[in-house]
């Protein structure tokens, strides 16, 4: 890290999220550690290969850190107080926007001072941007947090292009007129020359609603605004740097930490694997609740069979993330209790975030990879596995409800909402023959090389700088 950065920079991302966050621990002394989530695993790639300058909160309240260069690029924290955390962070985009963009699986809430802080602190990102950007450079404003800052950055600076990519699903018209500032949103959104969703059925739910408004027509992918703007609506399925995880998992390093951790589990015939930010969008419940019934029914036996479920503390101040913790910590306890043995776990869950190389050590370990979002904008998780497991004799067990599906359709594909159905394609995905296996495998690692991060990256910004 140094501290010389650029006055002005071409290529500019904005996100919430910056790829780092910073901790003080309890002696006062600082750190800063990779931030959670799918949008800093796909965009980190991007900025290194591309430099420039991302702009991002640093994950402190109450906190002003000066720009820094890391890895390539410049990094722009954008302070917020305390009470924006609460207000802006977890209220309006975790507790509103989230749910009610994942079809509404949890009620979201609706308060008039999140909205305030909204506003406000897309303001504040929109500036520093507008300060940041040399003339007519390209922004690339990324995800929901940020729904408004295209509207205010065209305000501060017509000479940009802008584009937006929203990371998690965009819900039909039915589910997103129930909010209360719908107009607005639609509006910021339409600041954009491009606004990229994971999957077509995101970017048609989107249209659908930019047609609504007044002065706007839109149709096959473009909407046309009533100051004379064409803005193109598309899809853009994200993905992950293939080869760099796949290079990771099978280095000499990661074989040899995957062996060591085989080991630590009690070198199980088989292992079963699950990794997600602990979301109650993740399915963990229905997913959990599958495997102990497949253990108490002895279709799965405790002495050859190890489920490792690894869920990343998340959002934790913000209500029904307490009520999902508390839900998957007594549904893992009851399991424990009931099979396996004081030496034997069937479940061994873990409350926690690993480093890079232990993930992709146990992914590399992974008989069968568990992947069951109730509902998910792509799921990165699931091309990761494909990427860093080498090993033909491997299986994807992924829900339909993630954008990822409409990939890796040679995955073995549930309704997690199904439990019966899933414990079935479980067992299916268990015993069915090597060859099968292997052919499923081959296909989708085809799609996962063949579709990189880089590919992504290339597509959305061509369109972007072409128009
Ligand atoms: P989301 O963006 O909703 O969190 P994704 O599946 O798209 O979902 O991305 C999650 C990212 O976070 C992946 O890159 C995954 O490797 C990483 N991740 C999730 N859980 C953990 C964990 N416990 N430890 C380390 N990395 C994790
Ligand atoms: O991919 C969806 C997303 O919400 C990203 O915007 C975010 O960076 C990630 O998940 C993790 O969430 P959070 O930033 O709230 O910890």
């Amino acid at each position: 890290m140094s501290e010389t950065v650029q006055d002005k920079v071409d290529f500019l991302v904005i996100a919430n999220r910056l790829p780092v966050d910073r901790k003080v621990d309890d002696d006062g002394s600082v750190s800063w550690k990779s931030s959670p989530g799918g949008l800093v695993t796909a965009l980190e790639p991007v900025m290194q290969r591309k430099g420039g300058a991302w702009i991002g909160w640093h994950g402190a309240p109450d906190e002003v850190v000066k720009p820094f260069h890391h890895d390539g690029y410049d990094i722009h924290p954008v302070p917020l107080s305390a009470q924006e955390v609460e207000e802006y962070y977890e209220g309006f985009s975790n507790a509103t926007l989230w749910p009610l963009y994942h079809d509404c699986i949890v009620e979201p809430v609706f308060h008039r001072e999140w909205w305030d802080a909204f506003q406000k602190v897309n303001k504040r990102f929109a500036e520093q941007a507008a300060e940041q950007a040399a003339e007519g450079a390209t922004v690339w404003v990324q995800d929901y947090q940020l729904n408004l800052v295209p509207k205010y950055l065209r305000e501060m600076r017509p000479d940009l292009r802008i584009g937006f990519f929203l990371h998690i699903p965009f819900p039909p018209i039915e589910l997103y007129s129930r909010l209360p500032w719908r107009e607005e949103l639609v509006e910021g959104l339409l600041g954009a020359d491009l606004i990229g969703f994971q999957t077509p059925g995101a970017a048609a739910n989107f249209q659908r609603l930019a047609r609504h408004r007044p002065g706007v027509t839109a149709a096959r992918g473009r909407a046309h605004t009533p100051d004379g703007r064409t803005v193109v609506i598309r899809d853009f399925p994200i993905s992950i740097d293939s080869r760099g995880f796949h290079e990771l998992a099978t280095s000499e390093k990661v074989k040899a930490e995957a062996a060591k951790l085989r080991e630590d589990l009690g070198h199980p015939g088989t292992i079963i694997f699950g990794v997600d930010r602990l979301d109650y969008t993740k399915g963990l419940r229905q997913r959990i609740r599958a495997v102990g019934e497949l253990f108490k029914e002895g279709k799965l036996d405790p002495h050859e069979v190890v489920f490792l479920q690894l869920a990343t503390p998340s959002r934790e101040r913000v209500e029904e993330y307490k009520i999902l913790r508390d839900d998957i910590n007594l549904l893992v306890g009851q399991i424990n209790s009931k099979v396996g043995s004081i030496a034997n776990r069937a479940l061994v869950y873990r409350n926690e975030s690993v480093p890079r190389e232990v993930l992709a050590a146990m992914y590399q370990m992974a008989d069968l990879m568990l992947v069951t979002p109730v509902r998910d904008g792509m799921n990165l998780v699931a091309k990761e596995y494909i990427a860093c497991r080498s090993n033909d004799d491997s299986a994807l067990v992924l829900s339909e409800f993630a954008g990822a599906a409409r990939e890796l359709k040679q995955a073995y594909m549930v309704n997690p909402y199904d439990i019966d159905g899933m414990k079935a394609t479980i067992m299916k995905a268990l015993t069915d023959s090597p060859k099968i296996k292997a052919r499923k495998m081959r296909s989708m690692r085809r799609q996962v090389f063949d579709k990189t991060i880089d590919v992504w990256a290339d597509n959305f910004l061509t369109e972007l700088e072409g128009q």
